[in-house]
């Protein structure tokens, strides 16, 4: 798969399964609370340390979320969406969107 599918499909995954818990962009917070932002998540981890997670069931210990498993293709898309939105200063999609785009129009401006 291309990077720019990858992407796609993790949008289409996040928002699916994931958004209604968790900002899943760029700028936002998360609709539930104490839910962490998807691109503040490479503070706590690695995002590579959430592959096995994913592939093998996602569960957080916490009963609010649910469990997740994901096909190795899912897995490689929310990883790859994840890196390119964490807040760190090499993130690509950081320095992109930093000065030019305050709101988040991320998804749109991913899928060409
Ligand atoms: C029903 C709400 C809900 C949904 C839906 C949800 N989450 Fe969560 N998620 C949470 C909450 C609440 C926490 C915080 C758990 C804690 O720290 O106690 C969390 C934490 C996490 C964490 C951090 C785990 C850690 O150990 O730090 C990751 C990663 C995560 N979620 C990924 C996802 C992904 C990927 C999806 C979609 C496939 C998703 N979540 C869907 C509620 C949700």
């Amino acid at each position: 798969m291309f990077a720019s599918q990858l992407l796609t499909l993790a949008i289409f995954i996040e928002s699916q399964h994931c958004a209604h818990c968790h900002s899943i962009g760029l700028t936002g917070t998360s609709p539930h609370p104490d839910t962490p932002l998807f691109r503040t998540l490479s503070r706590r981890y690695p995002i590579e340390g959430l592959a096995e997670a994913l592939a093998e069931g996602l569960s957080v210990g916490n009963p609010e979320m649910p469990e997740f498993v994901f096909e190795a293709d899912d897995v490689r898309a929310i990883l790859a969406d994840l890196k390119s939105i964490q807040e760190s200063s090499s993130s690509r999609a950081n320095q992109k969107n930093k000065k030019a785009n305050p709101t988040p129009p991320r998804h749109r401006a991913r899928v060409n």
